[in-house]
């Protein structure tokens, strides 16, 4: 349990000294980080999200990042097509757990700042300081058009980003009753009790690609999350990414931890990982789903060359959806986890194709070696 005077850092921490932070990426969605049609896919109901949640209580993984998804995908599968809201989910899983960070994923502009605000100190509460925001601007169209909300253009939707948060931070602090006069908000007498647990606040993470997105999480956030690079694994690749962006926040006066993402396959054999790799994530593939995605970012047959098309379809679904792709035996992932670790990375969120039957290997044969590699500490 937090004590009443605990700081960022201490959250940061997530109790425990892991110099690599792991968490689990994605399981409030159907088929989580894996657009695939074997029929073992994460189905993502409540009693498998509760099962999983004390599993990663138990083996001291760090946390649990839910992505904020409303619509599927398409496909055979309708990849994403059912989720759970991510706060309300984290709350039940706090409730349920002792240790392990519980974040919400939150798109800012589809939940006003002041309910959200004191939905995360609720949160925060049940979790006894163990809540954390990962704030999204937004993307994707069809998501908001079900909202009847207007999509921001990019630069907007941050500037919005950064009032909508503003907001919820001083309802956080606020002592008495205050009034909010913005570009897009104006609220008068404001009240919001309780404070967030312990007279701090909950962590907050933010995801953004693009130089605006980043500067935004840079100025407002304790993590970043960076999206997939095939070199992740490349130490000098990602040391060198770290601490681009790590000087970045000091020039903003700020210090940020760095994560990033990416799916795991763990077996005993290198060419079983390999075998079952290829067999759940290209050649039983929910190419429908992959087609729907792409066709998001406005990667379609239409506006590609075929060959061009084809290259792209195969590298979003065997490197891009899930993140990085981390496929061996418990030596190997280890190994390249400690990399990630060594070139300064702070944690990671990886996800699996089904985390109940996985995560407990995971958990016996790679969590203990990264212990002996120095990057973890004991549980
Ligand atoms: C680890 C991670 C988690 C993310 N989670 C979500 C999410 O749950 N929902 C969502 O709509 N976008 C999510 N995103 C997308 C980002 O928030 C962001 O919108 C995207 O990277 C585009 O960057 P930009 O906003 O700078 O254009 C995530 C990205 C990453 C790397």
């Amino acid at each position: 349990m937090l004590d009443r005077t605990a700081t960022i850092p201490d959250r940061l921490a997530m109790r425990s000294g892991n110099g690599l932070k792991i968490g689990l990426f994605g399981a409030n969605c159907s088929s989580a980080r894996s657009a695939t049609k074997v029929p073992e896919r994460w189905q993502a109901t409540w009693p498998e999200c509760l099962r999983l949640a004390q599993m990663a209580d138990e083996t001291g993984i760090d946390f649990m990042l839910p992505i904020g998804r409303w619509k599927g995908y398409g496909g055979d599968t309708d990849f994403h097509g059912a989720t759970f809201e991510t706060v309300t989910w984290a709350t039940g899983l706090l409730a349920a757990t002792k240790r392990v960070t519980v974040f919400g994923t939150v798109h800012a502009p589809l939940f006003h700042p002041i309910i959200a605000a004191k939905e995360f100190v609720t949160a925060d509460h049940v979790g006894e300081g163990r809540f954390g925001l990962n704030l999204v601007a937004g993307w994707n169209e069809g998501e908001f058009e079900m909202f009847g909300v207007q999509q921001r253009d990019h630069e907007t939707r941050y500037e919005f980003a950064q009032e909508w948060l503003d907001a919820v931070k001083r309802a956080w602090v606020e002592p008495g009753d205050f009034d909010f006069a913005g570009k897009f908000f104006n609220l008068s007498g404001v009240r919001a009790f309780p404070k967030p647990y312990g007279g701090t606040r909950p962590i907050i993470m933010n995801a953004g690609s693009t130089p605006t997105g980043q500067a935004f999480a840079l100025r407002n956030c304790d993590a970043f999350f960076t999206a997939t690079s095939a070199s992740r694994t490349s130490m000098d690749a990602n040391a060198k990414k770290v601490a681009e962006i790590k000087t970045q926040a000091r020039g903003f006066g700020r210090e940020i931890s760095v994560y990033t993402v990416g799916l795991v396959v763990c077996r005993p054999s290198q060419a079983e990982a390999d075998d079952y790799y290829r067999h759940a994530i290209i050649e039983n593939a929910d190419w429908g789903a992959v087609d729907g995605m792409l066709a998001l970012k406005n990667i379609t047959p239409q506006t590609v060359a075929a060959e061009e098309y084809a290259a792209k379809r195969n590298y979003f679904a065997a490197n891009a959806i899930g993140g990085y792709p981390f496929v061996g035996t418990p030596d190997r992932v280890a190994d390249e986890l400690a990399t990630i670790s060594k070139a300064g990375m702070a944690g990671i969120a990886v996800s699996f194709v089904n985390y109940l039957n996985e995560v407990p290997y995971f958990a016996d044969e790679v969590l203990p070696r990264l212990v002996r590699l120095g990057v973890r500490a004991e549980h």
